[in-house]
């Protein structure tokens, strides 16, 4: 029997929003797909187009049950507008609103304020597919390949969900000239560029790819959740959806980056060597040293860390006021909820010193957010020391200081350690390169990618999953490479 949270696989557009009913906002859409199409097949995964992969797909939005796994090609793949159900009654839970009946269309005098927030977040989703899309070249396996197109179709399905919020009819033209340009911008391009820096960024090999599902894709979480307290309420049942997504993508960053570091450890003791950091020896092993993955621990924790932008942003209060972007997990915070008068200790770069100061809490809400966001990052680290630790070595991975590698905010071009210590410029330089990867380390992981595409392998370099995918045995064949 349908319900509201059913999706509707009738129509073109696989959807759970009405849109048989919503002829103008379904006209938009239809007209966007073939463009949709066109950049999926030019930019997305390259020379798997025709593979049958083992794809999850959201029938509802039922927190049990919402996926069903089956073989697709992914140009085929359901793309549609998945919302979560609404909630009875909803109210703009923050800002000058607050306590005012959640907004079900898009507020006149908002609409560029919101407009911005949305094309930001949806730059973001079509960028991460153009930035992994040479992967599958190199897959350790056909479970992390699935894997890897799996965190592609849904990327590109958040794509379908921010367009859809901007063809959404009070957006108008501008609107349709920001879904057409999501589709322009490319990652990495010269001339026009995806609109933040880490989404520009290369995922040339595996251990890349990890660390910007574990540290980037995370952000991704953050901002959503913020916008999932959102007063506009489409925006905010889209985003809780997302969520939903997110957390696979996430999953695939911990468990890969475990399973490297389980392979390596393995390796290490059986070959006796009870020194991690002696990475020559550990090298000649094949496998990926400890002391590399810290580095890539620096590099994309300070590149996400830019994500968040200005410690201090009068936007970031604006959308607060408004009503559009709320804080992590606001309606579980037991304050106000309008912040006025209210400040927050921010970690600043001031006149040569790392200084917390209290900053009014309505300006400080990106700091916030990315405390957030740090808090949320320690699991997995925790979580890999502890296999570390399992096979006897002293040794343990951190994230670096916030005030490390920083090109926006407070600490951009601070001359911070990776420890928070403070440096003398020249010095600087030099223990920054010291603690991020260095061409020679790119040139030893490429050395490392070579594809394993025989049904449950794995490349020397990385652990066996502890589990399949939809309970599936290891000797699954989870794509179906065209002849
Ligand atoms: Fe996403
Ligand atoms: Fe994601």
């Amino acid at each position: 029997m349908p319900s509201d949270y059913a999706v509707d696989y009738d129509t073109r557009i696989p959807n759970n929003v009405g849109l048989a009913a919503d002829a103008k906002v379904r006209r938009a859409l239809e007209r966007w797909h073939p463009g949709y199409l066109d950049w999926w097949l030019k930019m997305g995964p390259v020379g798997f187009q025709d593979a049958l992969v083992y794809l999850r797909t959201a029938v509802s939005v039922d927190p049990e049950g919402w996926a069903k796994f089956g073989f697709v090609r992914m140009p085929d793949y359901k793309w549609g507008i998945l919302l979560a159900p609404p909630v009875e009654g909803r109210t703009i839970p923050f800002g000058a609103h607050k306590g005012e009946p959640a907004w079900q269309e898009v507020p006149g005098e908002y609409r560029a304020a919101l407009r911005r927030l949305i094309v930001i977040q949806g730059d973001t989703e079509p960028a991460s597919v153009e930035q992994q899309r040479f992967l599958g070249a190199t897959a350790p396996s056909l479970y992390d390949l699935r894997n890897l197109f799996q965190v592609n179709v849904e990327e590109g399905r958040h794509l379908w969900a921010m367009v859809y919020l901007l063809l959404h009819k009070y957006f108008g033209a501008d609107g349709r000239e920001e879904a057409e340009e999501l589709l322009r911008r490319h990652a990495g391009d010269r001339d026009n560029p995806r609109l933040l820096g880490a989404f520009n960024e290369e995922t040339p090999d595996w251990l890349s790819f990890f660390m910007f599902t574990y540290f980037t894709d995370r952000d991704g979480k953050m901002q959503l959740a913020a916008l999932a307290q959102s007063g506009f309420d489409p925006l905010s049942r889209t985003c809780r959806f997302m969520l939903t997504e997110e957390a696979h993508h996430m999953f695939v960053g911990d468990s890969g980056i475990a399973r490297i570091i389980e392979r390596t450890c393995q390796a290490m003791r059986e070959a006796g060597i009870d020194d991690p950091t002696d990475v020559p020896r550990v090298r000649r092993l094949g496998v990926i040293d400890l002391p590399l993955i810290q580095k890539k621990i620096n590099l994309h924790f300070s590149l996400t860390l830019d994500l968040f932008g200005n410690e201090i942003s009068t936007n970031a209060a604006a959308s607060f006021e408004m009503g559009l972007k709320g804080r992590y997990r606001e309606d579980k915070l037991t304050d106000d909820h309008r912040l006025e008068g209210a400040t927050y200790p921010v970690l600043l770069w001031r006149e040569g010193a790392i200084r917390r100061e209290e900053a009014p809490a309505l300006s400080a809400l990106n700091a916030r957010l990315r405390d957030d966001y740090i808090h949320d990052t320690e699991g997995g680290i925790r979580r890999w020391n502890r296999i570390i630790a399992h096979y006897g070595y002293d040794y343990a991975l951190s994230l670096p200081h916030v005030g490390f590698n920083r090109r926006i905010g407070s600490f951009a071009g601070a001359p911070v350690g990776p420890a928070g210590e403070v440096l003398a410029p020249e010095e600087a330089a030099r223990v920054r390169a010291a603690a991020l990867p260095t061409p020679e380390d790119g040139a030893y992981l490429a050395s490392l990618m070579k594809p394993v595409y025989e049904p449950g392998r794995f490349a020397p370099w990385i652990a066996p999953p502890k589990a399949g995918i939809d309970g599936k045995p290891g000797t699954f064949e989870y794509v179906k490479i065209a002849a």
